[in-house]
């Protein structure tokens, strides 16, 4: 097995190189349908693996917001763990529309609506947080905790199905 970049460059490197797989340098005696078979096959494994470890980033920004509220922590450091979680989850919600449509996935519609509603409702309450003087809550932690995890459990494993099986 090849040495493997983190998760997190790789799910973007993948995106470069899934564009371009007329660049590949595969081995000159596998027939072409062969190498393009067995490519396919790692990058839809490579982009099932880069997108888990983006999910675990997404979590790991709610957990440190939520351990952020446990300690006390002042507004300055929630502020930039809300806006962290706000610029990360729109790099990845967008890696991710790109892979849908790489790999021409039907169902792109409903999951990209899901999207857009996830960051609006993220955006709001960053938004109420800083042009408020009230503290973020534990019941928005829990929302939001909720709502990204139902996403990954249903639209991301529904496209992540389809990328084992794409038939
Ligand atoms: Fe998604
Ligand atoms: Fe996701």
């Amino acid at each position: 097995m090849s040495s493997r970049r983190n998760g997190l460059s790789r799910g973007h490197r993948l995106l470069i190189d899934g564009a371009l797989p007329a660049m590949s340098n595969a081995p000159k005696e596998r027939s072409p349908r062969m190498t393009q078979s067995l490519s396919t096959d790692q990058h839809q494994t490579d982009a099932r693996l880069g997108m888990e470890a983006e999910h675990e980033v997404q979590l790991g920004l709610i957990l440190a917001l939520e351990q952020s509220l446990q300690r006390g922590r002042g507004r300055g450091e929630i502020s930039d763990v809300l806006g962290r979680l706000v610029e990360y989850t729109n790099v990845h919600f967008m890696s991710e529309q790109l892979l849908m449509r790489l790999h021409a996935y039907p169902d792109i519609g409903p999951h990209e609506l899901e999207h857009d509603h996830l960051i609006e409702q993220i955006r709001r309450i960053e938004a109420g947080f800083i042009a408020s003087d009230s503290e973020l809550t534990a019941i928005e932690i829990g929302m939001l905790k909720r709502l990204v995890a139902d996403h990954i459990r249903t639209h991301d494993q529904a496209f992540t199905r389809y990328l084992s099986d794409p038939a």
